[in-house]
């Protein structure tokens, strides 16, 4: 071959640079996101809501049996009543949504053996594409038991989902109202090292 292998072409040096760009945002993403608790109420772009799925439909899952589902609801009635849901389980009268227009619940079929983890990465993937994308987010438990309710099985029912679907987590969606949350110190002793 001709010419110094140890001097890169330009356009591999830009390819290199271009890298560390995407690997750096991607830290400074992971290390950035926090768990929004005001929203305001405007719907983001489908495209984006759409493109934060597909983040989480590329989460990682035991031997690849992608056992997850999302529901993406940006219909203000459906947000509504599983809010309503929601807040029963905790008998509380708020919106547990803070209210977020937009919610993706996350389910995913109890006969996987990793169905609980695998979800929760898809939960993990869409907090961190949304925070990439510009919009506030927030993990909102109680999705098993609102799911475990007639109202719940009705829904996934209407929708044509079938099978042994457990509620995961709702991921809450949009524009960040108010000042973005701070991170809590982290705790002593996060990492032990083995060296
Ligand atoms: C499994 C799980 C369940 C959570 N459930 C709720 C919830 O129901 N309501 C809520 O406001 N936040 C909930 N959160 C968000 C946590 O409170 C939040 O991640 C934590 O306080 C750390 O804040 P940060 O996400 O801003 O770093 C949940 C988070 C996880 C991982």
């Amino acid at each position: 071959m001709l010419g110094c292998s140890c001097q890169p072409k330009a356009e591999e040096v830009s390819e290199t640079a271009n890298k560390e760009i995407v690997i750096n945002t991607t830290m400074e993403d992971l290390l950035t996101r926090r768990s929004v608790r005001s929203y305001t109420d405007e719907i983001p772009p489908m495209e984006v809501i759409e493109e934060i799925c597909k983040a989480g439909t590329y989460a990682p899952t035991g031997m690849n049996r992608q056992s997850p589902i999302i529901l993406a609801v940006t219909n203000r009635e459906v947000r509504d009543r599983l809010s309503e849901l929601n807040a029963q389980v905790m008998g509380s009268d708020n919106d547990p949504f803070y209210g977020a227009p937009v919610v993706l619940v996350v389910l995913a079929d109890k006969n996987v053996r990793t169905y609980v983890e695998d979800g929760s990465l898809v939960m993990g993937n869409l907090m961190n594409a949304a925070h990439a994308k510009g919009l506030g987010s927030c993990w909102i438990h109680r999705a098993k038991e609102v799911f475990e309710t007639e109202e719940g099985k009705k829904i996934l029912k209407d929708l044509g989902v079938e099978g042994d679907y457990v509620g995961i987590g709702n991921c809450i969606l949009g524009y960040t109202n108010g000042d973005y949350p701070q991170p809590a110190p982290r705790k002593e002793n996060w990492v032990y090292w083995v060296k």
